[in-house]
């Protein structure tokens, strides 16, 4: 099938990969210059798990260029994955959407039936406003235009990016019209039926089951997405917030979640107590469904809980280090992670960030390592480099790192922080306080070790 897909980011992206592996015939539209600088030199922009291969595999039949206007006219379906990126109120702002939709209608040719995708998270209510957008541009061209327009939300995890978009647990349709609904289902064939070869970094697992295609109305294809993630961002602050009461009443939050998740009910998923969730879009989405329902005059005090939850855990790992080293002036805080999960260079909403602004506000002087997200963060925080006279320092060695350090925060549950030598770390310390901030090492392990450790939810 002859696809466009406007945006590169990591929807627009992993899906152009994924669908060119596919053997469908990819043209992918971005504006950005350097985005696709990068991309004509078969170089991903995007840090994820196994992109880079399968970019290669797939670069010289995908095209990349900035101009609607070279690739729609002759597209079967049009997919739109541009950002919503949230307003100052928390709304999700559809501007890019809606003017993909204008340029896509500006340019299709009035003989032919299109399919107009909306892949990227948008407010309930945007493949509607995305119909009328289309219709106004035809009647600007004076032409009867052909357009049937579909959600398609995307449920893909940075760092399990391609997995995720290899072996989806659903994919989810929102369509008024059949023709949309028969074109997507001919598009996912070889993911529903399974009847690719997988790549050899991306094995079927073999416990998967072929992936049910949902089909429905587009106000709820668009909620299924935020319904989602608000679900999943309150199981991890629910876990939390037991996490905080299980250190006051001495329970470890780790053996509460290992019971509670054999119930079938609740499962064992999303239910690690740590720093909580940062990253694009939970913070973006719980916020941009907080801000549908204010338009509706409708509250949530659950979401918003959620929230506040959520952000809590930040600042109760600073009141930790307060708890056991008094003042953090002039105290030097070694941190391990910056990116917001592991296997990604995204620090966006990440814990860290937020942490270490707070310890700079203290007095602290800040030393951070992270695998792959020190560029990102330094842009974020604008830190200098260790060679600089300043109170925030990047540095590419733990050990480095720990040197004389007061204590050591652990951020982010990266693989090489689940291996360190926690004896030659402790040892070189000025006082071996570790804050455990994922809970990937146990109480036992690391006081073995000589560490005073304090993890999140036990004692
Ligand atoms: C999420 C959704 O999973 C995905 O379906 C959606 O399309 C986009 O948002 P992502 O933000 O990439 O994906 O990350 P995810 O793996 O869901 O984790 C989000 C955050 O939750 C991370 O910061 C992670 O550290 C945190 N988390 C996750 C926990 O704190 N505890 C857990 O048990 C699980």
């Amino acid at each position: 099938m002859k696809i466009a897909i406007i945006g590169t980011g990591y929807v627009g992206l992993t899906t152009a990969v994924v669908l060119s592996y596919l053997n469908h015939d990819v043209a992918a539209v971005d504006k950005d210059e350097s985005k696709l600088t990068l991309l004509h030199e078969g170089k991903s922009p995007i840090h994820e798990p196994g992109i880079q291969n399968l970019l290669e595999g797939v670069w010289h039949t995908i095209r990349f260029t900035p101009n609607v206007a070279e690739v729609v006219p002759e597209s079967e379906l049009i997919l739109i994955a541009v950002g919503t990126p949230p307003k100052k109120n928390g709304e999700a702002d559809t501007q890019h959407v809606e003017q993909a939709a204008r340029e896509v209608a500006q340019v299709c040719l009035p003989n032919r039936h299109y399919t107009l995708v909306v892949k990227s998270t948008v407010p309930i209510g945007t493949n509607q406003r995305v119909v009328e957008v289309v219709e106004d541009v035809f009647s600007e061209r004076g032409i009867r235009g052909n357009i049937s327009v579909a959600s398609n939300p995307e449920f893909l995890q940075e760092g399990l990016a391609l997995q995720g978009a290899f072996y989806p647990d659903r994919i989810v349709v929102g369509a008024n019209s059949d023709e949309a609904v028969d074109t997507l289902r001919r598009l996912y064939q070889p993911i529903l039926e399974q009847t690719f070869d997988p790549p050899s970094e991306f094995p079927r697992p073999s416990a998967y089951h072929l992936p049910p295609m949902m089909t429905t109305d587009p106000n709820s294809a668009e909620m299924i997405k935020y319904a989602a993630n608000s679900f999943l961002a309150l199981k991890i602050s629910f876990i939390n917030e037991i996490a905080g009461l299980c250190e006051e009443v001495d329970a470890d939050v780790t053996e509460v979640a290992r019971g509670i998740g054999l119930d079938a009910r609740i499962g064992h998923q999303f239910l690690r107590a740590g720093l909580g969730w940062g990253g694009s879009c939970y913070p973006k989405d719980t916020a941009a469904l907080l801000g549908v329902a204010a338009q509706s005059g409708y509250t949530m005090p659950i979401t918003e809980a959620a929230r506040t939850v959520n952000f809590r855990q930040r600042a109760r790992i600073v009141e930790k280090l307060q708890g056991t080293l008094g003042t953090l002036k002039g105290k030097t805080i070694g941190i391990l992670g910056l990116a917001f999960k592991p296997n990604t260079d995204d620090v966006r909403e990440a814990p860290a960030l937020d942490i270490i602004r707070e310890l700079l506000a203290e007095g602290a002087i800040v030393r951070a390592h992270d695998p792959i997200a020190i560029a990102n963060a330094r842009r974020a925080l604008g830190g200098n480099d260790e060679t600089d006279n300043n109170r925030l320092l990047f540095t590419e060695d733990i050990y480095e790192l720990s040197y004389d350090t007061d204590a050591l925060v652990l951020v982010t549950e990266w693989e090489p922080y689940h291996k360190l030598e926690l004896r030659r770390l402790a040892k070189q310390m000025k006082t071996p306080i570790l804050i455990d901030g994922r809970n990937v090492y146990s109480p036992e392990e690391a006081g073995a070790a000589g560490f005073h450790y304090i993890g999140v939810g036990r004692t």
